[in-house]
């Protein structure tokens, strides 16, 4: 595979430092992008190739671009922290790059170079550094390294060429409520992914396969939704978005990789972090039965939900047909609370980054 290098072709006219700073302020998730991007382009018989840091700007795709038919595209959601030296830090690229080549793989992609998806997302941070929020706040800036079939054409196979692009966005909480604990739908009629499907790939499909029944849970009262296995229906899978924990007592659980679960980051990273800290951490089975009755027998104390953009946010009120209850009172959990600020205590460098996760820039 070549490892192109990223030719640097900055913006003429960065937005002005007033503007940034108003943004960074209140930045919200997903709604503000920074000046640049990264594009590196693939074509069949040359490889990678073009890397490019450019300007933030729209992409003209022709009308019969693959990705806008069949949905050949592939994503990442990784995390640039402000260190107390006021250096930036990502958490964890490999981890993330090492992924992208498996989504690649299962939706018959190239795929990127690891070192090259790292190189693409320092040079991003790098020339935007002025839009990673100041250190000591919630805020970091969110990375979404993504690639689309970018061959024209209406025939149904992998495309011939592609396009992989980083762009960059500021974020704060990803639920406006912050650490407020969210409310779950858990959905007994629509499944997220199927056995031999796609359901540990980060595609795009996957995300709007979510969103019928994301809406059922926003007509239900509640912010996310939650899916069960698709054979069975009994089995907790994942969140739209994001992974779920189980905390029972001094152990936590979380629903293991069957193949039809995405293998997230911060997932990986708590099963660690909880054993650092003296807890028991294992990936298990949970049916959606069981998760009731032992949140009403007490034995299930806390239950959180866990994601790049999500981090820890604790799981308030519970509901499936038929039945309602609430974890914790309602109130945030102190496991997942004390596990929250463990990891993020490393994430932005005031604790020892003992697993080696940090990459300086
Ligand atoms: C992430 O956590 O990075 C994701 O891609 C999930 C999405 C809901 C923003």
């Amino acid at each position: 595979m070549t490892t192109p290098t990223i030719e640097l072709k900055p913006s003429a006219s960065p937005l002005a430092d007033a503007e940034r700073a108003a943004i960074l302020a209140n930045p919200g998730f997903g709604r503000h992008f920074t000046d640049h991007m990264v594009t590196i382009k693939w074509t069949e018989g040359r490889g990678w190739h073009d890397g490019q840091l450019v300007p933030y700007a729209p992409i003209p795709l022709d009308p019969a671009t693959m990705v806008l038919h069949y949905a050949q595209e592939i994503f990442e959601g990784l995390k640039a922290y402000r260190q107390p030296d006021g250096s930036v830090a990502t958490f964890r690229p490999d981890k993330n790059a090492k992924r992208f080549q498996a989504s690649a793989r299962r939706l018959g992609m190239p795929e990127l170079p690891v070192e090259t998806f790292i190189e693409a997302c320092d040079a991003l941070v790098k020339q935007d550094q002025a839009w990673v929020p100041a250190h000591g706040g919630e805020e970091s800036l969110y990375l979404r390294p993504f690639m689309i079939a970018t061959e024209v054409g209406l025939g149904v196979k992998p495309a011939n060429e592609y396009l992989f692009l980083v762009i960059a966005s500021p974020a704060g909480a990803y639920f406006p409520g912050g650490v407020k604990p969210v409310s779950i739908w858990v959905s007994e009629d629509h499944v997220r992914a199927v056995p031999g499907g796609m359901g540990d790939a980060k595609t795009g499909g996957n995300y709007a396969a979510s969103l019928l029944a994301q809406a059922e849970a926003a007509a239900e009262g509640c912010a996310q939704v939650c899916y069960l296995d698709a054979v069975e229906r009994k089995w907790v899978e994942e969140l739209g978005g994001m992974n779920l924990y189980f905390v029972y007592g001094n152990k936590i659980v979380t629903p293991r990789l069957t193949g039809s679960i995405l293998e997230g980051v911060t997932r990986d990273s708590l099963l660690s972090v909880a054993r650092d800290l003296g807890y028991e951490a294992e990936e298990g089975r949970i049916s959606v039965d069981q998760w009731q009755r032992d949140s009403e027998n007490g034995t299930l104390t806390e239950v959180f939900a866990c994601g790049t953009a999500a981090v820890i946010t604790p799981v308030g009120t519970v509901k499936r047909t038929g039945a309602e209850w609430q974890q914790s009172g309602g109130e945030p959990g102190e496991v997942t609370l004390r596990l929250r600020q463990a990891l993020l205590d490393i994430q932005r460098g005031t604790a020892e980054d003992e697993h080696g996760w940090m990459h300086p820039l």
